[in-house]
């Protein structure tokens, strides 16, 4: 069996954050989504992926990912290029699944237990198809799966469907054996103008294959928007170990679960409350509060400032005497205190498509 990450998409609703590289790439408790994604597939067994890359700032995925094998897997690039669909993604990934079977996971999910059930749930049951499931509170934002009484067999998916039939969300992870190269060229794009995977797998399902549904056991979460990444990060974050590789100066405060990198020093009266990630050669201190779900990438500086239940990327200095809560702080930036300035007010240099509550 292979494996297909799926990386293209525009991020739309993720700028500005998505205006500097894809969304695949932005770090959920210090690692970026579509790691984890390789890394369940990995722990499943297979270790022979492609990586489907879209046109935003595709290089830096590669960049990223290199070869695989720092992961522990071989990875071969495709390009997508123009998102027309995840149906279509998926066949673009044709050549290099030859007559294997593969799993399809998209790089902008998150899944708390992983795969494994799922490649194992297609060789048991003997399927073309495994689609995985999960209740929703919103089904009209989804791909939707209609199942038989006996909730054995699949009848139909629907994507965001105006009049939902169930409210099982078809999830990011799906598997698939040559029989997608099969229907694929009968799809036609859909009212969003995709070509839609729901659709192949209806398309699957009334050409006579046999498509099995997979429960998913603990949380799933798609992050596509920033709310749903903060979230992310919280549920992460909520299964953490502590780790000191830092320094904790003396008059300073680590609590609950926390992991600090490589040369970070927390200094002065700071308080760090996990659970809460600190990347490496960081600067906390001397008065920083970093409260819980929190998560500050490498070579930050966070000087007199508290910070709670947000995202910090990299290379980030924030040094002003205010609380900052769920925030995410895009990669360099700056934030700092415009105190005895004159003239006085908020001075911001802010990039396309920000959110800001002042
Ligand atoms: C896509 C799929 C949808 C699926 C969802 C899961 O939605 O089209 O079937 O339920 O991912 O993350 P989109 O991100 O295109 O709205």
């Amino acid at each position: 069996m292979k494996g297909l990450v799926l990386s293209g998409g525009y991020g739309t609703r993720l700028r500005p954050l998505t205006h500097t590289g894809p969304k695949q790439l932005i770090p959920i408790a210090n690692k970026p989504n579509i790691l984890y994604c390789i890394e369940d597939i990995r722990d499943a067994g297979i270790k022979d992926i492609g990586i489907i890359l879209g046109n935003v700032m595709p290089e830096k995925v590669q960049e990223f990912l290199g070869d695989g094998s720092k992961f522990g897997v071989k990875l071969t690039y495709i390009i997508q290029g123009e998102p027309k669909g995840i149906a279509h993604a998926v066949n673009c990934a044709k050549d290099f699944m030859g007559s294997d079977s593969f799993v399809v996971y998209l790089g902008d999910n998150l899944l708390k237990n992983g795969i494994k059930a799922i490649p194992k749930k297609m060789n048991q049951e003997k399927a073309d198809c495994v689609i995985s499931l999960c209740p929703v509170k919103e089904p009209q934002r989804y791909g939707i799966a209609e199942l038989s009484p006996d909730g054995k067999q699949v009848l139909r998916t629907v994507e965001k469907p105006r009049e939902p039939k169930s409210n099982l969300a078809v999830i990011g992870v799906y598997a698939f054996n040559s029989s997608f190269f099969k229907v694929y060229p009968k799809l036609k794009p859909s009212w969003r103008n995709e070509m839609e995977i729901t659709d192949a797998i209806s398309l699957l399902i009334d050409s006579g294959f046999k498509v099995v549904p997979h429960h998913v056991e603990g949380w799933w979460k798609d992050t596509g928007k920033p709310e749903d990444i903060l979230e992310a990060n919280h549920l992460i974050l909520d299964g953490i170990e502590s780790s000191n590789e830092g320094k904790v100066e003396e008059g300073a405060t680590v609590v609950g679960r926390v992991r600090i990198g490589k040369g970070t020093v927390i200094s002065g009266r700071s308080v760090v409350r996990g659970p809460a990630i600190i990347g490496e050669a960081c600067k906390i201190g001397p008065n920083a509060y970093i409260g819980p779900y929190t998560a500050v990438g490498d070579r930050c500086e966070i000087g007199s400032a508290e910070v709670d239940d947000s995202i910090v990327m990299d290379d980030s200095t924030i040094n002003v005497e205010r609380k900052l809560v769920r925030c995410m702080i895009g990669k360099g930036s700056r934030i700092l205190s415009a105190n005895g300035m004159l003239p006085k007010g908020e001075r911001l240099v802010v990039g396309e498509n920000t959110t800001m509550y002042l």
